[in-house]
């Protein structure tokens, strides 16, 4: 069983390429692809870019390339559900695109796409294996085209989304992946509280939120029958 792991960002995808042994890597469409085993099970690995488009491209070339079985989406994230701050985890239920729009024509507001629930809850086993239950949550995921920095759009997403966290890929990815039947899970570590303090707090524990995201990811491949 083949998995997909895909990040926004080379320091987030960087750690899971230098993991991959019997490596080989090719460039499809621009993007470098990193196929290997990732403590014994075949795993491919790839920086998309920020963003929806970028993530959404990013998975279709994948999926038409490679196939994977299971799709991952792994990164940080802004913090905005209560009690969800830096050094916290958090993995989707499903995500929605809070910037995805149609009231006007009286469409529901934003987009759901589902995490699947098999993958996520391995996920968390996984998580709850390395973090104490205190750090982890279980819920929905915010992505827009928008890197969140003040504090009343991050209150708006968490009471009128329902959302945890906010990111920027992971409803795209996740949206790409259903359109094929793809099991799809969003693994997000918080980085900053997506407030007027994340400018200072993004840089600070980028590094460490990451690095949260690689323990788990260990953690699951080790649990993989
Ligand atoms: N990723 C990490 N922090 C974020 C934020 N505040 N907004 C959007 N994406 C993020």
């Amino acid at each position: 069983m083949s998995h997909l792991l895909i990040c926004a960002m080379d320091s987030e995808a960087q750690g899971f390429r230098s993991m991959l042994s019997q490596r080989t890597d090719e460039t499809v469409g621009g993007l470098l692809f990193s196929k290997g085993l990732l403590c014994g099970h075949p795993v491919i690995v790839v920086r998309c870019g920020v963003g929806k488009v970028n993530a959404a491209l990013c998975t279709q070339t994948a999926i038409l390339r490679y196939s994977p079985d299971a799709v991952i989406n792994v990164g940080v994230a802004g913090g905005v559900g209560n009690g969800i701050v830096t050094h916290h985890v958090v993995i989707g239920t499903d995500t929605i695109q809070y910037d995805f729009d149609l009231t006007a024509i009286g469409e529901e507001d934003g987009l759901v796409s589902p995490c699947d629930e098999v993958l996520s809850q391995g996920l968390l086993a996984a998580a709850r294996s390395v973090l104490p239950d205190q750090r982890l949550s279980y819920g929905r995921i915010a992505t827009g085209d928008r890197f969140v920095g003040d504090s009343l759009t991050a209150a708006r997403i968490r009471d009128h989304y329902g959302a945890l966290a906010c990111e920027m890929e992971g409803g795209a990815v996740a949206q790409v992946c259903a359109a094929s039947g793809i099991p799809c899970g969003v693994l997000r570590a918080i980085s900053d509280n997506a407030n007027e303090q994340s400018e200072v707090d993004f840089p600070e524990f980028l590094a460490s939120a990451v690095a949260e995201t690689e323990k788990i990811i260990v953690a699951y491949f080790e649990g993989l029958l």
